[in-house]
């Protein structure tokens, strides 16, 4: 049986590290592609989600991460920084950990996910809450890294973006070729640039990793930002981001250019999704879909279901969606009801006849 070992073992050959390079990996990658039968009837598309909240640490920040950690054990780093809306910051905690190095997280106060921030703080973080958002976070990581012994691992950190275009891989590696269209959250606009510069190279360099008949195609990229954090939207920072999908509430995004490279030279579009959009995609891909995740995650479905009403997808059309964080960093927003009150347990005690009642069963 095939073990998967992670994507620097599965992609070296096609990533920046040598037979002798040392490797930091806590088995991330090789991610569920899980047909979303509910979603492909809603808009008579072929839909596919790739479902990240199964990495290690449940989102697909551990592609990066792997790559990024692994880097700066090469260089001899003895501590990692990072600025993070939770994810980020989980993700480089663990790693970190697992490669013997001190790792500081700074974050915007009060706005990150309780599940991220356990896990930073379980793998032995040191954690700061910024007095700003992310945006002010990102900006001090890359001045404390310029003037102390500390690597930067966020995006602007080019192994990060090296780990993460692995996902356009795989999906090529399991489809035979690439989608149509492939949708996802923009925040920091990391991602979008990874998964375009994977899908290039895959089409330039002809193939699919360990298969014959070479990779020929391009997906249009299909990018979606929350509509209070819309800058590449826009077309200007924004100042003071808000979105319940605080993973990407960030008004000023790092590959900003890339981003709009990303759109541009794929014939894609960048849009903005609200947050009642999301919470609605949210709902619909855990309970028609079977799919739980975080509310940003559900910004890509978010984006398809408004551009298929908009009238924008053929049918037919081969859709694949990254769904990039898990349920369980942030759950409290499956236990709203669709009225917006929260959802109320039925209690019942020890008995058949009434459970059966209360679950509707028919004797
Ligand atoms: N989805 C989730 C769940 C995220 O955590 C992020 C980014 C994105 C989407 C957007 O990806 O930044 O590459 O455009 N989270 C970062 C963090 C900012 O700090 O965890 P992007």
């Amino acid at each position: 049986a095939h073990v998967w070992r992670g994507v620097i073992e599965e992609y070296r050959d096609r990533l920046p590290f040598g037979p002798d390079d040392p490797v930091v990996t806590l088995g991330e990658g090789g991610t569920p592609l899980v047909r979303a039968h509910a979603l492909s009837e809603r808009t008579s598309c072929e839909v596919w989600v790739k479902v990240e909240g199964c990495n290690p640490t449940g989102s697909f920040k551990d592609r990066g991460m792997t790559t990024a950690i692994s880097r700066a054990r090469a260089l001899g780093a003895r501590a990692v920084i990072c600025a993070s809306t939770g994810n980020t910051s989980a993700s480089a905690a663990a790693y970190a950990t697992a490669a013997g190095m001190a790792c500081g997280v700074l974050v915007p106060e009060g706005k990150i996910a309780l599940g991220k921030l356990s896990q930073a703080i379980a793998h032995g973080a040191t954690l700061l809450q910024v007095e700003g958002n992310f945006d002010d976070c990102l900006d001090l990581a890359r001045k404390l890294a310029e003037s102390y012994p500390v690597e930067l691992v966020n995006s602007v950190n080019p192994y990060r973006i090296e780990g993460q275009k692995t996902g356009a891989f795989e999906v090529v590696d399991v489809l035979g070729d690439a989608p149509d269209i492939h949708c996802l959250p923009v925040g920091n606009a990391g991602n979008i640039t990874a998964y375009w510069k994977g899908y290039t190279e895959y089409a330039r360099d002809g193939g699919t990793s360990g298969s014959p008949g070479p990779a020929t195609r391009t997906p249009r990229m299909w990018g979606f930002q929350a509509a209070g954090a819309a800058p590449i939207v826009l077309g200007h920072p924004v100042d003071q981001p808000e979105t319940l999908a605080t993973a990407i509430r960030i008004g000023n995004p790092a590959s900003w250019q890339q981003a709009v490279a990303a759109r541009d030279e794929s014939g894609g579009l960048v849009g903005s999704v609200t947050d009642e959009e999301i919470l609605a995609a949210h709902r619909l891909l855990s309970s028609e879909d079977g799919v739980f995740v975080e509310p940003a995650s559900a910004a890509g479905v978010a984006g398809l279901l408004q551009r298929h009403a908009a009238g924008e997808l053929d049918p037919g059309q081969r859709v694949v969606i990254t769904v990039t964080g898990h349920g369980l960093k942030d759950p409290q927003w499956a236990l709203r009801a669709a009225d917006g009150g929260d959802v109320q347990p039925v209690r019942v005690p020890v008995d058949a006849m009434t459970a059966a009642g209360a679950l509707g069963l028919e004797g």
